[in-house]
């Protein structure tokens, strides 16, 4: 049941009412205010709550953050799509999270062992595109705006504008990553939502990817919303090289 604290957004006009369940979150506040054009601010009590406020509530944007009051006043975790100019320093974190993906044996079209530089180079490659608007890059940060401590990377995914003449209209997701010890607190959902939000903004209507058949990925899209196509057996080798795998393709019309 969700009632009693009032939650504003701003942009939006409309204003909801929640009450977090529980004794855990007796002490959590709620507020969604808009901190900047694209940006939407968020007191992260609990993500399961976070995951239903989004379930329940379209929101016009590509951009939004949210707040961990439990942890600290001003620590955010903020859904971004990288800006051309902050997007290179953004590689070095970007790589680490691909190497240990790659490392884990995730399917990440990479053989290990794989160096944090072949990580930036892939990164690095995609910096044309993000320049063009062809690709965008949306990240997790965690981190206070009002320190001058770096932010935390988190999590990421790409979104590919497919640029043929007959596919103006279709995305394609790419390397969504949500770091191991942040998993299952909903950001994986939430660079979706952001990123479907980005597609939309770019004219398109219907979005596709493919993931390794039987892992979490395959439940968490599932889950999320996207439609499982079918399944291409062998299709590519494991990271580690030992034995072919299958992958699962997916869409979903936005
Ligand atoms: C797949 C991945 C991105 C999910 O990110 P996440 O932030 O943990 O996912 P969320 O917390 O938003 O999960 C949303 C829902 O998906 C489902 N889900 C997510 N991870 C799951 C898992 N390991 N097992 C079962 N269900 C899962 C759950 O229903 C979850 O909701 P719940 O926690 O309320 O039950 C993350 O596990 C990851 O980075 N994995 C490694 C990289 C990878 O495989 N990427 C895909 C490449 S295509």
């Amino acid at each position: 049941m969700y009632r009693g604290t009032p939650v504003n957004c701003l942009h939006l006009g409309m204003s909801i009412h929640v009450d977090l369940p529980g004794p855990l979150h007796r002490h959590s506040t709620c507020s969604c205010t808009v901190i900047s054009q694209q940006s939407y601010s968020f007191p992260l009590f609990t993500t399961r709550w976070v995951s239903f406020f989004l379930k329940n509530i379209q929101i016009q944007t590509s951009s939004f953050s949210f707040f961990s009051s439990m942890a600290s006043e001003n620590s955010q975790i903020r859904i971004v799509t990288c800006a051309p100019s902050s997007y290179p320093k953004l590689i070095p974190k970007l790589a680490l999270l691909l190497k240990e993906c790659v490392h884990n044996n995730i399917v990440m079209n990479f053989i290990q062992p794989f160096s944090i530089e072949e990580g930036e180079k892939f990164w690095k490659d995609l910096e044309q595109g993000v320049n063009e608007n062809k690709q965008f890059i949306i990240v997790a940060l965690e981190g206070d705006p009002n320190e001058r401590v770096e932010p935390v990377m988190l999590g990421c995914v790409i979104l590919y504008l497919s640029q043929q003449p007959n596919a103006k209209h279709r995305g394609e997701i790419g390397k969504l990553i949500v770091g191991r010890e942040h998993q299952r607190k909903g950001i994986g959902k939430m660079l979706l939502t952001v990123l479907e939000e980005e597609a939309r903004k770019h004219g398109r209507t219907i979005l596709f990817l493919d993931t390794q058949t039987g892992s979490k990925a395959e439940t968490f899209y599932k889950r999320v919303g996207y439609i499982p196509v079918g399944v291409i057996p062998d299709i590519c080798l494991a990271p580690d090289g030992k034995e072919l795998t299958s992958c699962t393709f997916f869409y979903k019309r936005i």
